[in-house]
């Protein structure tokens, strides 16, 4: 087995100019950051979301001189995930990033919810990470980064959450697995685990748990604050990049130090 030595870092290799990032879910929230941050970096990006708000997104992006294409789409629809993949291939070629970011939930215990939520749950929060990377990693070259945004309730009981956290779970495995049987192309797979991010979507969430959910998370992280999704957008931005060059079946969890308290938190 060779034992090459990783070149000394510098401070250019956060830079990911002239790479291409897919990000979905990129209307808004942690992937609307996601996607602002690796342009800031450098790269040009292909934003996919369901919402028409993504256009104004890449706007705002293709303003600073970064090319972008957008899939106004459903991850959930494999069709239209394949010809988006083609789009991305016709326009950038190669890809060198994956972001799969785009997920959601509601509050339901798990008595409560029925056949079609469960099912929704799990084509947004597994499935279509399988068919999108399935899609992408054809147009990734000579190598690349996938970083799956998973969740803090992939690791711990989520009373209201549960198919949503089992599936967020499957996806931190997946990772892992991916991360072997890619390694030969060259691509590395990681996971985010996010928490503590009062985006449009966690902030509706948590209305919900506050009003009508039998159990209460903490009241706030460990670090004693909430923080903006650019917490997480520098995390994925770092995975992307070639200071994560070794960094391969990690999940990295961003969260505030919720994770790691196990539900010891601050008094109010
Ligand atoms: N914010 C947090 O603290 C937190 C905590 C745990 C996990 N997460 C995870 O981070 C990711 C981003 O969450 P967020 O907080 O930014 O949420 P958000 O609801 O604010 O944003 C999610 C974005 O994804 C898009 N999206 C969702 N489902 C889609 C689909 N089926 N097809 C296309 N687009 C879709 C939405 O339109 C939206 O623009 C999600 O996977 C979520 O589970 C976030």
């Amino acid at each position: 087995m060779s034992e090459d030595r990783a070149p000394t870092p510098r401070p250019e290799d956060v830079s990911l100019a002239g790479r291409v990032v897919v990000v979905t879910g990129a209307a808004r929230g942690i992937g609307r950051a996601v996607a602002e941050t690796v342009a800031e970096f450098g790269a040009d990006v292909a934003l996919v979301d369901r919402d028409d708000a993504v256009e104004l997104v890449a706007d705002r992006i293709a303003a600073t001189g970064r090319r972008t294409l957008v899939g106004l789409l459903d991850v959930r629809d494999r069709p239209a995930v394949g010809d988006f993949a083609d789009r991305i291939g016709t326009t950038f070629g190669t890809v060198h990033g994956l972001v799969n970011n785009a997920g959601g939930t509601f509050v339901s215990e798990f008595m409560e919810a029925n056949e079609r939520g469960d099912a929704a749950l799990v084509a947004e929060n597994f499935t279509s990470v399988v068919d999108v990377t399935r899609a992408v990693v054809p147009l990734m070259g000579a190598g690349g980064s996938i970083v799956n945004v998973t969740s803090s309730e992939a690791f711990q009981a989520a009373p209201g959450f549960a198919v949503y956290a089992a599936m967020k779970a499957a996806t931190e495995q997946l990772s892992r697995t991916l991360a072997l049987e890619l390694a030969a192309s060259g691509i590395r797979v990681n996971a985010v685990a996010p928490d503590g991010m009062p985006t449009p979507g966690d902030a509706g969430l948590a209305a919900e748990v506050a009003e009508r959910s039998r159990f209460l998370p903490p009241p706030r992280p460990p670090w004693g604050s909430t923080a903006a999704p650019e917490a997480a957008a520098g995390v994925v931005a770092f995975l992307l990049g070639d200071l994560a060059g070794f960094v391969t079946g990690a999940s990295i969890a961003v969260d505030g130090g919720l994770q790691a308290a196990g539900g010891w938190h601050l008094r109010s």
